[in-house]
């Protein structure tokens, strides 16, 4: 059978996560995938550095538009990250010839998703962002498939690692935000730029893609409500412990009468509750559907392993010619909305 082609646009944590995985069970994944999954070029920054893993078998492309736009691939994965510049111009120019996506961008999602998705759906190519949301937890195939067939009531839960990461060192260890920061970053928790996890805008990129699935609308971030961590002290969280309870960054996403709510902000949960007990780089997320009740699904919401086990299982369901729209009906709706606008005289 033959393989399917893929470059990989960024060797960070996961990146090199990603290579990693595919280095250490080709044969489990091309039985999975139904045929091989053959990696043909990559692209970084620095063509030099010390990555930790053999990459001489792969072409080097200095730029990942070009990478993009090579036709001896079949799959483009984009693992650099920023809502602007290299990621968007590469994801794009992969739609644009062909190419499937898979990334784990949630900033470009949550910025530029409607239209990405838009591309995709029209050019026939299938975009996939498991990682993009929870780290190593599938809560997009989760809503997508299993949960399918429910109306959705409420989703909510902890989505950002490196913030859950600070809260409870600080909390359990006694650290200081400075130490606690610097252990999350250690882990390969932390964004290219920190200040998106602890301003909780990371968090509400998540929470914006998980709300547009859920309710089968397109992505609003700038709807999000959205408060981080960095006004949380030492002091909150010994006095909300004195009251059993914990301080986590809680995002909340649910329709209402006046539309959809969306919610990102430092929340006291008891201590004991499920939320409460939520550790280190954990993440959970909480779904209620009308069929099926409660799900609450948790699991490592961040770091190499996790990350790239989302990005493989997307891999392997777009060999397997699964193709799911991105988000609710993205398509139909912005021809539906450009129509109106169109028909405005
Ligand atoms: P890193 O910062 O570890 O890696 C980014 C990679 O992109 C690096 O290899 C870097 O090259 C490369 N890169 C940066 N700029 C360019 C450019 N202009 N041209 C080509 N390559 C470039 O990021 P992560 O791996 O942590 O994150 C990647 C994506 O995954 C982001 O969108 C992030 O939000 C998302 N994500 C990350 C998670 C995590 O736990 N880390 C979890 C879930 C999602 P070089 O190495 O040479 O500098
Ligand atoms: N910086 C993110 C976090 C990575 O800490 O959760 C995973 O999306």
């Amino acid at each position: 059978t033959a393989p399917l082609r893929i470059a990989i646009a960024g060797l960070g944590t996961v990146g090199i996560g990603l290579i990693r995985i595919l280095q250490t069970h080709p044969q489990m994944i091309a039985a999975r995938a139904g045929r091989p999954v053959e990696i043909v070029a990559v692209s970084a920054r620095s063509k030099g550095k010390d990555r930790g893993l053999d990459l001489s078998a792969y072409a080097w492309e200095d730029d990942p538009v070009a990478l993009a736009r090579r036709d001896d691939i079949d799959l483009f994965v984009e693992v650099i990250g920023g809502h602007e510049g290299p990621a968007k111009e590469a994801t794009e120019a992969a739609i644009a010839a062909g190419h499937h996506v898979v990334t784990a961008n949630k900033a470009l999602l949550a910025h530029h998703g409607n239209e990405i998705a838009l591309a995709a759906e029209e050019t026939g190519v299938a975009l996939r962002f498991e990682a993009a949301v929870a780290g190593g937890i599938p809560v997009i195939k989760a809503l997508t498939e299993g949960l399918a067939g429910n109306e959705i009531a409420r989703v909510l839960g902890v989505m950002n690692g490196t913030c859950n990461y600070i809260l409870t060192r600080m909390e359990d260890a006694g650290l200081t935000y400075e130490e606690a920061f610097s252990e999350a970053d250690g882990l390969g928790y932390l964004e290219a730029d920190p200040t998106l996890d602890v301003g909780g805008i990371d968090a509400g990129h998540k929470l914006a893609l998980l709300a547009a699935i859920a309710y089968g609308t397109r992505v609003d971030f700038d709807a999000v409500e959205l408060e981080g961590i960095g006004s949380v002290t030492i002091e909150d969280i010994r006095q909300a412990a004195d009251m059993g309870y914990k301080i986590k960054l809680l995002g909340v996403a649910q329709m209402t009468g006046r539309g959809l709510e969306q919610r990102m902000s430092p929340c006291l949960v008891p201590d004991t509750s499920p939320l409460g007990q939520l550790e280190g780089g954990t993440n959970m997320v909480v779904i209620e559907g009308d069929a099926v009740g409660q799900i609450v699904l948790r699991g490592a919401g961040a770091g190499a392993g996790p990350t790239a086990s989302a990005v493989i299982g997307d891999i392997i369901d777009i060999a397997r010619g699964l193709r799911l729209p991105a988000f609710g009906q993205p398509a139909a709706s912005l021809r539906r909305a450009r129509a109106a606008r169109a028909a405005v005289p």
